[in-house]
């Protein structure tokens, strides 16, 4: 076992159901009787071999099967950067479709997450031409990137259901909005934008602020739309959003690859750093 496993494996475990598929279907299963959706999603990114791209496409394939046997309420959330898309756009397409065929014979749907700026174009308009096939599928925005409203008004604009997340990724402040208080100044403002044009849209957040503006909007205007949060995350919120009627699905990652999405959770609080920090004094 590495020097990582050691040290982050025991604080990584609260936010991944473990290295299996089972592992997924099961933490998946006893969020479903808390009233919570899934959305499976496995562990891996960023990478140009082909071998580990055509495993990754018959993981996701396969958990589409296992959700609908296991008769398991949960869409897939995928990376573009595991269907290929630093082999070509056309490359991450088909596999892209691949899912989206599979998807759709199980009555099922697709999130693509937005990974870092390099991606963003490219994702972009993979999303927008496979959307013309395909309504089975959603794609998540960052409210931290100045750009994002542009792209909101023309996600919407082509009725795309959209994720409006904050942004995980380490970015140069030319492209994004660096402090806290403006992502959030942001968020709001396409939060408005999103229940003005919008439908179905998923505000995939656990800030209160940004909660407790999404539920004004909902009462005041009625679209329907819904929470999302990651696995490991204020339990205690999701249930007080449930049974305020709201609904909530949950991002439910698994696999062996969980170090870059561990780190990237663990580096947004202050209690998880002073966590680490801990793990490091014997
Ligand atoms: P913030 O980080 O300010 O957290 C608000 C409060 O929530 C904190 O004060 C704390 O109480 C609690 N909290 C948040 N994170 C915590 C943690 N790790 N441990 C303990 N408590 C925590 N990003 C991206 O770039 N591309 C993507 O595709 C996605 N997809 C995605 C899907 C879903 C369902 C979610 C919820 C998030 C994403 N993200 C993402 C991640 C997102 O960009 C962001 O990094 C995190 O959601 C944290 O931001 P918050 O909005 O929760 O605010």
């Amino acid at each position: 076992m590495g020097l990582s496993n050691t040290l982050f494996l025991p604080l990584a475990k609260k936010f991944i159901a473990g290295e299996t598929l089972s592992d997924a279907i099961e933490v998946c299963r006893s969020r479903n009787s808390a009233g919570i959706s899934g959305m499976i999603n496995i562990l891996g990114e960023h990478t140009s071999d082909e071998e580990k791209i055509k495993s990754y496409v018959s993981e996701y394939l396969l958990i589409l099967k296992q959700i609908k046997k296991e008769n398991i309420d949960s869409s897939i959330s995928v990376k573009p950067s595991q269907l290929g898309i630093d082999l070509g756009l056309d490359y991450c397409k088909n596999n892209l479709i691949k899912l989206l065929t599979e998807a759709s014979k199980h009555d099922n749907f697709v999130w693509v997450d937005m990974e870092d700026s390099p991606y963003t174009d490219d994702t972009i308009s993979l999303f927008l031409d496979v959307k013309k096939e395909f309504s089975n599928m959603g794609l998540c925005v960052q409210a931290y990137l100045k750009r994002t409203e542009d792209d909101l008004n023309q996600l919407l604009s082509s009725n795309s259901q959209v994720r409006l997340c904050k942004g995980a990724y380490n970015e140069s402040d030319d492209i994004v909005y660096k402090k806290n208080k403006t992502v959030v100044n942001n968020f709001e403002i396409l939060i408005h934008n999103l229940f003005n044009q919008g439908n179905d849209f998923a505000i995939a957040t656990h800030d209160d602020k940004l909660i407790d503006l999404s539920i004004n909007l909902h009462k005041s205007t009625n679209v329907p739309f819904e929470f999302q949060m990651l696995l490991g995350v204020r339990d205690k919120k999701k249930s007080e959003l449930i049974s305020q009627g709201h609904k909530v699905t949950e991002y439910i990652p698994y696999g062996k690859e969980w170090l870059p999405y561990s780190i990237r959770r663990l580096n947004e609080r202050k209690r998880n750093i002073f966590l680490l920090a801990r793990a490091f004094i014997p």
